[in-house]
């Protein structure tokens, strides 16, 4: 599949995609450098997601879009989401672990690793260096990571829903 990832980040949720032409997002240079690094074979672009989603969207049989969330700062974390947990404006499709998903396809419920990011605090506790990387907040980049397993069962999904 022809496959847009918008907000690459790090590139977590992709890290398993295998076998697909994948165009990246991301507008932070250096954490776009990281990325390219990581992924040298993919088509990775420093441009706004949104500016790109809108003018090159139907080029893409599948697209990932996950902009940055404030609800994953500790402090929203605690008191906006796990003592007060908020409604969204939008009922997500599919909640899995400490994330909210809205998809055009069945995503049906797994119950997702435990030992998620939010125990990692440290660098060194993430099995990814960046030690090289002019990344102004590794932590942050880092944490923002979502899990592959989860970004791989999500487009096991809408494989799924093709066919
Ligand atoms: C939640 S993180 C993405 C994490 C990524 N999906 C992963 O699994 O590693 C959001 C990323 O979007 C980038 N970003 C924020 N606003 C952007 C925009 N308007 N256009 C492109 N990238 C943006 C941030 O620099 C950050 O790296």
């Amino acid at each position: 599949m022809n496959i847009l990832n918008l907000y690459a980040g790090l590139g977590g949720n992709r890290k398993l995609w295998e076998g697909h032409e994948i165009t990246s997002v991301e507008y932070d240079p250096h954490i776009l450098e990281a990325y390219r690094t990581l992924y040298p074979h993919d088509d990775a672009f420093l441009w706004d997601a949104h500016d790109y989603l809108r003018e090159k969207y139907y080029l893409f049989d599948f697209i990932w879009s996950s902009p940055p969330c404030q609800s994953h700062g500790q402090y929203r974390y605690n008191v906006g989401v796990r003592a007060k947990r908020y409604e969204p404006l939008i009922k997500p499709t599919a909640v899995l672990g400490r994330h909210y998903f809205w998809a055009n396809f069945d995503i049906p419920y797994v119950k997702c690793n435990k030992s998620s990011i939010r125990d990692k605090n440290k660098i060194s506790d993430f099995d990814l260096d960046i030690s090289g990387a002019k990344i102004k907040n590794k932590r942050q980049a880092l944490r923002n990571m979502v899990d592959p397993e989860l970004g791989k069962y999500i487009l096991d999904c809408s494989e799924v829903w093709n066919y």
